[in-house]
């Protein structure tokens, strides 16, 4: 059987302001990256996918670049960046940038260039129409057409309105966007994260904002091409089972995987902001659709529960109060020891929760506030502000707590970018280190489970679950399967399973078949 490229890849997702402050300023910062290096080595990660730390007025952190060469200030400097990659590869750990192409900065030389007149050689950089030409809505809601009073036109914001589309059938566009590429593949990168990638590519004629016709085109022009073939490449761009394949085929040129996000509205509604009766059941049986499904296809699966833009699933999926070891163990076990590439966002590996607030004023997020004054008015103020605590994108963005001491140990400042963590001072990393049941440490025996099991590298997955409320799944390559069971919220008798030895789990060691907890998992080989 084949030994995948990337399946040995285990990836840790950095959101550079809030990982550590070195300089004391209140915001995370490049050399604070460098600073957790060894940590990160101790974890077992062997790369790390980095959120946009370009310059950037910040309207949505980073996702707005006003210059792709150069670092934000906040973060330091280029030669702070060649430092940090130069720590990362002598440890091992690759890097993986984050690439939004879709929009720049309205605040980027191109398209203050662009608005200031329909004759500008930019103007045909960004998308404009002279009158609104139909009911798109920005991602982040309200129109997604804002009126740009010198030219007397309309530009394209998908996102927010200080994220302007770029006009991607525009050639020069391309070259740019090519050139950004390879720039930063000169400066040593591994691979990219690829923001909104569909984006790119609109289809006015059928009013879709994503995914037009000259998708496939547009990405193999960019990763295609022999000098940049080399990279890791992941496309934000969520498809189902009959498009996926177009996109990250073997034999396409274009990403290496994409990130699919069918499991990730576990306990919502379709609005992310509210909330939902979980169903972990539907939850296995997505997983155990898109196990299948890739492997017949051939294809790399991504696995991850968190990332910047979705409140921690542990807060949604299980008991993040007096089960939280248990529940962040158990999709950690799930989710990891499956067959693809793991993404594990910062402060996943010891079982961060969501915080709460009682006042607007504690969030920052744009997608946060525009929710906020779309439903003002339409909704009880407590059940608005319960919504935005359930949803934002926030939960995820707080300092991380890495001990007790002053701001969690995150920064030395008086006063950080966001109001900390309000669990901080019983969820951090010390702190938990030092508990009998340590997520860290479980996540660190895990990874290094996966590092050195061929099986949970590359093995063929099987499911093993009969009935309802757990999931039971074996990997096997050549002599080695790995046995896995989870079970989910009720006390469970759970049979007929093979019977080998226990290698991990949550709860006191014992044999596969048998009574489980809430949560509890538990992991066996046989050789
Ligand atoms: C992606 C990013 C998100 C950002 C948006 C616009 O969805 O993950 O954080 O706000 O694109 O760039
Ligand atoms: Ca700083």
């Amino acid at each position: 059987m084949e030994r995948k490229p990337y399946l040995d890849w285990i990836v840790y997702q950095i959101y550079p302001r809030s990982f550590c402050d070195a300089n004391g300023d209140g915001v995370g910062d490049l050399n604070g990256i460098t600073q957790k290096l060894d940590y990160l080595k101790e974890l077992g990660v062997n790369a790390v996918w980095l959120s946009p730390c370009y310059k950037s007025p910040n309207c949505d952190n980073g996702y707005d670049i006003s210059d792709y060469r150069d670092i934000m200030d906040e973060f330091g400097t280029l030669d702070d960046w060649k430092r940090m990659i130069g720590e990362m590869h002598a440890r091992g750990i690759k890097l993986i940038m984050d690439f939004v192409a879709n929009h720049t900065s309205s605040e980027h030389k191109w398209f203050k260039e662009a608005r200031s007149s329909r004759d500008n050689p930019y103007h045909d950089y960004y998308i404009w129409r002279d009158s609104v030409p139909n009911d798109w809505q920005s991602c982040f809601l309200g129109s997604a057409w804002e009126y740009n009073r010198p030219t007397g036109e309309y530009y394209l914001h998908s996102f927010a309105i200080g994220q302007p589309d770029l006009n991607w059938e525009n050639p020069k566009v391309r070259e740019e966007m090519r050139a950004v590429v390879d720039y930063w593949a000169d400066l040593g990168v591994d691979g990219f994260r690829c923001d909104v990638l569909d984006y790119i590519a609109k289809d006015f004629e059928n009013g879709l904002m994503n995914n037009g016709p000259k998708i496939h085109e547009y990405i193999k022009e960019l990763f295609g091409r022999d000098k940049v073939k080399r990279l890791f490449t992941v496309g934000e761009c969520s498809m189902g089972e009959d498009k996926i394949a177009d996109f990250c085929g073997a034999n396409r040129d274009e990403l290496k995987c994409i990130f699919q996000f069918d499991h990730i509205g576990l306990g919502r509604t379709g609005d992310k902001f509210e909330r939902a009766e979980r169903d972990i059941d539907g939850l296995r049986n997505t997983l155990v659709k898109w196990q299948y499904f890739t492997e017949r296809n051939n294809l790399l699966y991504t696995l991850f529960t968190d990332n910047h833009d979705q409140a921690h699933f542990i807060s949604r999926g299980g008991d993040d109060g007096e089960k939280r070891y248990e529940t962040a163990t158990m999709y950690a076990a799930m989710f990891y020891l499956l067959k693809g590439t793991p993404f594990l966002y910062q402060g996943i590996e010891f079982g961060t929760p969501d915080p709460h607030y009682d006042a607007l004023s504690d969030f920052n997020d744009v997608e946060t506030y525009n929710y906020y004054d779309a439903y003002q008015g339409k909704l009880k103020k407590e059940e608005l502000l319960a919504r935005i605590n359930f949803g934002s994108r926030d939960n995820v963005r707080r300092p991380l707590c890495w001990d007790n001491s002053k701001n969690y140990g995150f920064s030395s400042a008086d006063k950080t970018w966001i109001a900390l963590h309000s669990r901080g001072a019983e969820v951090n990393l010390a702190q938990d280190r030092n508990n009998t049941k340590s997520v860290f440490e479980f996540y660190k025996r895990l990874l290094a489970l996966r590092s050195g099991s061929d099986a949970a590298k590359y093995g063929v997955f099987e499911d093993r679950t009969q009935g309802n409320g757990y999931f039971a799944y074996t990997r096997t390559y050549q002599g080695e399967q790995l046995l896995v069971v989870y079970n989910f919220e009720q006390e469970k008798e759970i049979t007929g399973l093979p019977d080998c030895e226990y290698v991990l789990g949550n709860a006191l060691p014992r044999r596969a078949n048998g009574r489980y907890g809430a949560f509890e998992t538990a992991v066996f080989r046989k050789r």
